[in-house]
């Protein structure tokens, strides 16, 4: 059982394989939290709270004689409003007196088989019988608003999963002016924030850093989950590194406006709560209605962050993704954006399918500039996804037909939830974009963002992208999103509602994605917007891959695909090789070392072909043929950050078999210096016992000389498993611009 009731102390407990997540029914009937951490069997951890009088810490009316028992100061499941906990609020509820107030009583708990489901959003699934669920219902007695508390427990993956439910069975109106999914009190101590930030060309920077005294707020409220923070934060043990130490994280399933505060409080506790931004927010509840939360993913280990990451993936990919993909072989693909951008037709689309195809790739992707008035820039066109033959020189299936003849797969990039004013849709609907009355809207790319609050917008969507997909034999889709919502106002609602609508365009957005997904499980989608703008567990549950940045320069790519290799699994990470001098970046490196910083991703091209030399063109055959000899260990393997590119000379990688029988190692080192000591690296994951021997190197400088120094092939070199994991790897030095290696080790 991974869930437990102790009638004697009124605990209900939840396990896992090694963690346990306490909470008690206080005296009261409020759902105390006692304790989130490494596994304890048999015990009740009230013992850790102890009745303390703080002064200015509000107590329970009913305990306003022995004094000591505070909302204010004992750690809470879910809190109140305005009801004496003066720390980070989950809810803010205000009745139709204006009076804000909520404080939640426990009324009962059921414990199910199998995982609950979030109405109208993803989340977690469970196969079998992976999961239980425990339901805890508490409520408001003065508003009649019924908290239902939601946690799926998976045991085997080390993973606990939560939501609520808000339930208006009261007479009155309620208005929701905040609804986080979750408050979690973490033990005493001092915490370490780990979170992901950056901007568009630069997502997920890792950054560390002591929580002090305080709130840290890391929110967005650009209407997607954003470049700019990604809906995950670590809270590591200051001691805690990759390979040791107390942490957790908490995920959000959610791809639309988000925040998460941490407070450290006056004593010195730290709280975190997560769930939808309630910038712009304002949720009416009616008597009947009910509200669902976003799911949040947590995870405990004492194991280090390394560990914790390991977890998200196997999590992500068995118990977020749907597609049919998540665990199948992807196609090497070669996209025609940086190729061409918007000056191609369907002659120059086949003539680098077929050098595509002779080098070895699987699919050919069609990128922006395809339909409608799209011709020959990005100011027109978005929202008609009529096929534009004019441009092409003929349909779309003869093209589609050209380049399954030359075997290659065929996909296709669209941006549903866009419009141009220079487009059909807008002229004849100008009311289903986002605008303020009476205002000109800010503008992103030239283009609005289509009001997916609106069901008739998401109706015409489904139609529009079900004609496309029924009519063409495609087999993949880049689904993008080019500017965040601004002018949130939605000409199709109530007044009273319009705080509903950033929210209620996620809902549509998932309700279009559901739709289609199901509706084209053969079909192989990749998310996007604007690279990695909205790369998050929500996305993921229709995206078995994200494109994780435009900026394509592996050197920038190493901290953008380190930082996000945290949460998400590496398979999830579209990387392309481009061409050099970079087009984000300018800077030019040595082909291989592009290829292998896009290995630890789903790997493809973005170039043109036939620009390339006789030798570059070699080069790429053998890169694909590599891929494809690691690329299971690569997607299947346990994942092992070797150490952070944002503050060394270098960066690496390493996969390894859950089994210990091969390793793959990544290196690239963007700065080389002179008469430096070598660079010794211990591998991870390893049998200790065993001897492995390296049968792929790949080196990205000259193998045989560089300015007559000579690179030393460690080809057919053998170690101990301990002794790569324990002494350590010493590299071959190695020269020139951002050289890189490659390293397969297997076990004899
Ligand atoms: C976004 C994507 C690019 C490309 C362009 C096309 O920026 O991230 O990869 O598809 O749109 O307009």
């Amino acid at each position: 059982m991974s869930i437990i009731y102790s009638e004697k102390d009124r605990t209900l407990t939840l396990h896992t394989a090694n963690t346990t997540y306490q909470m008690q029914i206080g005296g009261i009937g409020h759902l105390k939290h006692l304790y989130y951490g490494r596994r304890v069997d048999s015990a009740c951890m009230d013992g850790l709270y102890p009745p303390v009088n703080y002064g200015f810490s509000p107590d329970y009316y009913d305990f306003r004689l022995e004094r000591g028992i505070s909302p204010d100061v004992l750690p809470q499941e879910y809190t109140g409003c305005n009801t004496g906990d003066f720390r980070l609020a989950t809810i803010e509820v205000k009745a139709e007196s204006g009076a804000y107030g909520a404080d939640f009583l426990y009324e009962s708990h059921e414990i199910r088989e199998g995982k609950y489901a979030v109405a109208g959003m993803p989340s977690a699934f469970a196969r079998g019988d992976e999961a239980q669920t425990l339901s805890v219902i508490l409520r408001d007695p003065v508003t009649g608003l019924k908290l239902e508390l939601l946690y799926g427990v998976y045991e085997r993956q080390d993973v606990i999963t939560r939501a609520a439910r808000l339930t208006n069975e009261g007479g009155e109106r309620l208005t929701l002016q905040r609804v986080m999914t979750l408050c979690l009190d973490m033990p005493a101590g001092h915490w370490d924030l780990l979170h992901f930030h950056g901007r568009h060309e630069m997502e997920r920077q890792m950054e560390r850093m002591p929580l002090t005294s305080g709130i840290r707020t890391l929110s967005t409220r650009r209407g997607a989950s954003s470049h700019v923070h990604n809906p995950f934060v670590i809270l590591a043990a200051p001691e805690a590194t990759e390979t040791s130490g107390d942490c957790f994280a908490v995920m959000q399933v959610y791809s639309g406006s988000h925040r998460t505060d941490m407070e450290v409080d006056s004593r010195g506790m730290t709280r975190v709560t997560a769930g939808i931004n309630d910038e712009l927010f304002a949720w009416q509840l009616a008597p009947g209605e009910t509200f669902h939360t976003p799911e949040a993913i947590l995870a405990f280990t004492h194991e280090g962050i390394g560990s914790l990451s390991r977890r998200y993936h196997r999590f992500i990919l068995g118990n977020i993704i749907r597609s049919q993909y998540a665990f199948m072989q992807r196609p090497v693909l070669i996209n025609n954006w940086e190729a061409t951008y918007f000056d191609f037709n369907s002659e120059k689309i086949v003539g680098i399918a077929r050098q595509a195809a002779a080098l070895g790739m699987d699919m050919m992707v069609l990128d922006d500039g395809w339909f409608g008035g799209r011709v020959k820039d990005d100011n027109a066109g978005l929202g008609d996804w009529v096929v534009n033959e004019q441009k092409l020189g003929g349909t779309l299936n003869d093209l589609i037909d050209r380049v399954h003849a030359l075997g290659l797969r065929f996909g296709l990039w669209i941006e549903p939830e866009m419009v141009n004013e220079d487009s059909d849709l807008y002229r004849a609907h100008p009311d289903w974009a986002y605008t303020l009355p009476g205002r000109k809207p800010a503008m992103g790319r030239n283009q609005l963002v289509l009001d997916l609050s609106r069901a008739e917008v998401v109706d015409y969507l489904t139609e529009s992208l079900t004609r496309l997909l029924r009519e063409h034999p495609i087999d993949y889709i880049k689904w993008d999103m080019n500017r965040n919502i601004s002018d949130v106002y939605s000409h199709g609602c109530a007044p009273e509602r319009q705080g509903e609508i950033l929210h209620r365009y996620m809902l549509g957005l998932y309700t279009l994605l559901e739709r289609i997904t199901t509706a084209f499980p053969d079909v192989l989608f990749e998310g996007c917007a604007g690279g990695g703008g909205r790369f998050d567990a929500g996305m993921m549950a229709y995206f078995p891959q994200i494109w994780c940045s435009d900026d394509t320069d592996a050197v920038e790519r190493l901290t953008i695909q380190h930082g996000t290799s945290f949460g998400y699994p590496i398979s999830t990470v579209g990387a392309h090789v481009s061409a050099c001098p970079n087009h984000q970046t300018g800077r030019t490196v040595p082909l291989w070392t592009r290829a292998i910083v896009a290995m630890n991703g789903t790997f493809g091209y973005e170039l043109d072909p036939s620009k390339l030399t006789d030798a570059e063109r070699d080069e790429i055959r053998e890169q694909i043929a590599c891929f494809k000899r690691h690329r299971d260990l690569i997607a299947g393997g346990d994942y092992y950050r070797l150490n952070d590119p944002q503050h060394n000379d270098f960066g690496a990688w390493q996969y390894a078999a859950s089994d210990g029988s091969e390793a793959l190692l990544g290196f690239v080192q963007p700065r080389v210096r002179t008469n430096a000591a070598p660079i010794c690296l211990r591998l991870c994951g390893l049998d200790g016992q065993a001897t492995y021997r390296v049968d792929d190197f790949r080196v990205s400088c000259h193998k045989d000389t560089v300015w007559n120094r000579r690179v030393n092939d460690m080809t057919g070199a053998t170690f101990t498993g301990a002794q790569l994991m324990y002494a350590g790897l010493a590299l071959p030095r190695l020269l020139g611009d951002c050289p890189a290696l490659l390293l397969h080790f297997v076990r004899v």
